[in-house]
């Protein structure tokens, strides 16, 4: 396996207590992998991203347990140093709002180039060339005459295809993409997201999509994980969970999907709201919206079940949900 986080614990001390924001995450991805990652907003998709490129911020954020190992070595041992030496070389992540991630007063081909003038010791004509054939990678027409030009002169999805030509510099194992289409109008998104899979298969690097469209996902990840108060409650390959899903949560997630056959249906929604982090609920932390409940789950933290080979939920009552 590329990365495996085992038993992720994350927290923010704040003044108003703990936030228990990742709890226990397991997942991984190998080379050459999509896995996708879903939940709703404050699920702790993010949070766990951000412990694994080791960008979270510390305080008021703080790592209570667990291991990231990527390529053998837990990262979480590593020293800041040799920590930074492998965030950008060897793995990388794609944000939703290029524009704050990238540096407004430096022309792209600048920011490109300073990649391979840092990390890889060319001269500054070497790495103006580099960038010029990242643009390209990237099709972004014109790239020879666009590399001068600064952040805000590229539309919305020119500026995220430079965000992921500045990921794919270094040729990372690894990338972290969070929410990388959000922002931008729904065509652009398809060209976006094409784009990014394409790249993933031909570096054949492994590649965690961080998303709240399922549509996408459906496309491009080879897996799914859920994410739900910091924790995943379903990990599986992707056709499985489309097929019947073993935990309700995911249920009522693809049940939210707008589908074009049934257009003018209301739009089912997961009842209730999720959790406060200060405040998780005992037992299986969904039991409050959960249609399937027993006494059990609001007692009883659920284990991560073996559903199959490759596939995990933490329902006391998968079996039941599989079959519908
Ligand atoms: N810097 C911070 N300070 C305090 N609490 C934080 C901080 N960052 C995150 N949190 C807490 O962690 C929780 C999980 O945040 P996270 O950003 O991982 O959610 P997410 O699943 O990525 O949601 P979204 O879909 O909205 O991006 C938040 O609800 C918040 O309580
Ligand atoms: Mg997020």
């Amino acid at each position: 396996m590329l990365l495996e986080v085992r038993d992720l614990h994350v927290e923010f001390r704040t003044r108003d207590g703990v936030a228990k924001a990742v709890n226990g995450v397991d997942y991984g991805v190998d080379a050459g992998e999509t896995l996708a990652v879903l939940g709703e907003s404050g699920s702790g998709k993010s949070v766990t991203a951000q412990a694994i490129m080791g960008i979270l911020d510390i305080p008021p954020g703080r790592i209570t347990g667990g291991e990231i190992l990527f390529q053998g070595k837990d990262l979480l041992k590593l020293k800041e140093e040799e920590r930074r030496k492998v965030r950008g070389a060897e793995m990388a992540m794609i944000f939703q709002d290029a524009l704050s991630s990238l540096n407004p007063v430096l022309s792209v081909g600048d920011q490109l180039g300073e990649m391979f003038v840092v990390h890889r010791g060319m001269s500054k004509k070497d790495a103006r060339a580099k960038a010029v054939e990242l643009m390209d990678r990237v099709r972004i027409p014109g790239a020879k005459e666009r590399v001068k030009q600064y952040p805000h002169q590229f539309s919305g999805g020119m500026r995220q295809r430079i965000m992921i030509a500045m990921a794919l510099a270094l040729e990372p194992a690894l990338i972290i993409a969070d929410e990388p289409t959000t922002a931008l109008d729904v065509t652009v998104q398809a060209q976006v997201m094409d784009l990014l899979a394409e790249l993933q298969r031909e570096y054949n690097m492994g590649l965690i999509l961080i998303t709240h469209d399922l549509g996408v996902v459906a496309d491009v990840a080879d897996r799914i994980a859920v994410m739900y108060a910091g924790r995943i409650v379903e990990s599986a390959p992707v056709h499985d969970i489309y097929k019947a899903p073993a935990h309700p949560y995911t249920r009522g997630l693809l049940d939210s999907i707008p589908r074009l056959d049934q257009k003018g249906q209301e739009l089912y929604a997961i009842k209730g709201l999720p959790p406060n982090l200060m405040n998780i609920p005992p037992g299986c932390a969904f039991n409050p919206r959960c249609p399937m409940a027993q006494d059990v789950c609001r007692t009883d933290v659920p284990p991560l079940y073996d559903v199959s080979e490759d596939r995990d939920s933490a329902c006391h009552f998968w079996r039941e949900c599989l079959n519908g």
